[in-house]
């Protein structure tokens, strides 16, 4: 790695700031409320789930010209991986004559905010949306708050709020040109690699006996050089995982590698037969890239979390966290996906349905990492189906969801390919069912002979979220409804 820095450095507000002594796992949201007393930005839940920490995270477009932003939740976003980008708080906002942003202006007139704690994330949240989109509909501006939790206003003043603001179209890009200079200046010449140890930044040459430290290698190559060398290191993808361990868990890994500048991992790669989608590649850009061809895949990506936390997850962090109720899982495995593993220089192929050994365990290597997640493209005559059950439309973990691809050929199911995540320790196929279903006319399936298939599959366990009688239940239902709406022929 050829360049190596103590300091992160990042622009605010047409200004660089340069982070100092601060550890490799202070947040993006304690740096900015402690350090740079940006306090308007507010801290509810510190795991992802509330909103009020929502800033907007900007970097260089394509072209150099302007800035590109992604709404981010700073609870569980590390500083390091700010370095080279901008960030937008609600202070932000305030024009120099003192005027506010036609989003707070539109909050304050249409009574969007009580006790005003979610405010700040709510206004973000929507300032975000209007950088790209100055004419929503109301769906949009639904959706895009739909990790803004507010307790006390209820919804429709913000809905009107957000409305009301975009009549006032001329005033919703943020004025930003200052800082795409300095976006430029504080561009790494090389490699940027950052190094924090213990609590403090420093040289990676100087590792004292504890040796920590965060890496943010540039190239595929440096990664899997890195893990060879420390098989152990934690990889940090969208951190909307790894973020959460470190406030709740209160983990401190030791060696810390950012995914996040890899050029390679950042790009979906088309051929004729499928994508292969690099390993941060973000489930935003997930979510429009299957919209056309697996609409409800898309529609289990937009309940997936919220759009701050669709706009730094990844798929291969999805995977690789490997919980049992993990969403994207089951629609890939019934899609026939696999993953390109990496280690070294050496690469292998394996298939998703065969790459967990149990709960959160891997078919992974030391020093081994998810390259890409390779997602077939749609065949002539196939279906896919997908739902996923939760209490709360979004923003909620699954108690299952269910997937299922397959062919009517002369009226009968074929290449049945069916999974689910919820009922087992790890998302899985399920091939007694599928064997229930193959060769089989729809009509002709008997509920009576999947539910003794889900009896034969898994051991019957209640969880936090569902009782096993209301699992396996609705696991057989969505699975009646798949095939008796087959309806949605993938494009
Ligand atoms: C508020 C909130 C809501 C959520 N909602 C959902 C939901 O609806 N459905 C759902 O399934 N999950 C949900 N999650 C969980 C989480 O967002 C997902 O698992 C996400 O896809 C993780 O991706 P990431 O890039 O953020 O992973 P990270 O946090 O960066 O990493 C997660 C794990 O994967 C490892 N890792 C990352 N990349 C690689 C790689 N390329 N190779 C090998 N290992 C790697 C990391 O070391 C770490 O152990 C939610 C989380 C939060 C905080
Ligand atoms: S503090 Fe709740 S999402 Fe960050
Ligand atoms: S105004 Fe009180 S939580 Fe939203």
């Amino acid at each position: 790695m050829s360049q190596v820095t103590n300091t992160v450095r990042f622009v605010l507000d047409g200004q660089i700031v340069e982070a100092q002594g601060a550890r490799r796992t202070t947040t993006v949201l304690d740096y900015l409320r402690e350090q740079m007393h940006r306090t308007g930005t507010k801290e509810g839940c510190a795991e992802g789930d509330c909103g009020a920490c929502v800033v907007m995270v900007g970097s260089l477009n394509a072209a150099g010209t302007g800035v590109d932003y992604l709404p981010v939740n700073s609870c569980i976003q590390l500083l390091p991986t700010l370095d080279g980008k901008s960030v937008k708080t609600v202070e932000s906002l305030q024009n120099a004559d003192g005027t506010l942003h036609p989003v707070q202006e539109a909050m304050v007139a249409c009574h969007g905010s009580q006790c005003g704690f979610c405010t700040p994330g709510i206004v973000m949240s929507l300032v975000n949306l209007v950088q790209v989109n100055t004419s929503p509909s109301r769906q949009v501006i639904s959706d895009t708050l739909s990790g803004n939790l507010c307790r006390c206003t209820g919804y429709t003043p913000i809905l009107e709020a957000a409305a009301q603001a975009c009549q006032n179209k001329a005033a919703l890009k943020l004025q930003d040109s200052a800082d795409v200079p300095l976006l430029k200046k504080i561009e790494r010449s090389g490699v940027p690699t950052l190094s924090l140890e213990g609590d403090l930044i420093v040289q990676p040459v100087v590792r004292t006996r504890k040796g920590h430290e965060f890496v943010s290698p540039a190239t595929l190559a440096e990664v899997a050089d890195y893990l060879v060398k420390h098989p152990g290191a934690t990889l940090l993808a969208g951190s909307t995982e790894v973020g959460l361990q470190v406030n709740k868990k209160f983990t401190r890994p030791d060696h810390i590698v950012y995914l996040g500048n890899v050029a390679e991992l950042k790009k979906i790669h088309d051929t004729p037969q499928a994508w292969h989608i690099g390993a941060v590649v973000s489930l935003t850009e997930v979510e429009s890239l299957v919209a056309k061809a697996y609409p409800d895949l898309a529609e289990v990506m937009r309940r997936f979390g919220s759009p701050p936390i669709r706009s730094t997850a990844t798929l291969a962090g999805n995977i690789a966290n490997g919980s049992p109720i993990g969403d994207s899982m089951p629609c890939l495995m019934a899609l026939g996906s696999t993953l390109t593993l990496r280690r070294g220089d050496q690469t292998r192929t394996v298939a998703l349905d065969k790459f967990y050994t149990g709960q959160k365990q891997t078919v992974l290597q030391a020093g081994e990492f998810i390259e890409a997640v390779i997602l077939p493209k749609p065949q002539a005559g196939q279906i896919f189906r997908a739902h996923k059950i939760s209490k709360r439309f979004e923003q909620d973990i699954s108690a299952t969801c269910a997937a299922i691809s397959y062919k009517l050929t002369g009226g009968k199911l074929t290449g049945v390919k069916l999974a689910y995540n919820g009922l087992a320790p790890s998302p899985c196929r399920a091939p007694k069912l599928e064997a229930v279903l193959e060769g089989k006319v729809p009509a002709d399936v008997q509920a009576a002979d999947l539910d003794a298939a889900i009896t034969a599959s898994f051991v019957a366990r209640d969880g936090l979220r569902a009782t096993w009688a209301y699992r396996s239940l609705v696991a057989r239902n969505l699975v009646m409804q798949f095939i008796e709406e087959p309806t949605v022929e993938a494009a």
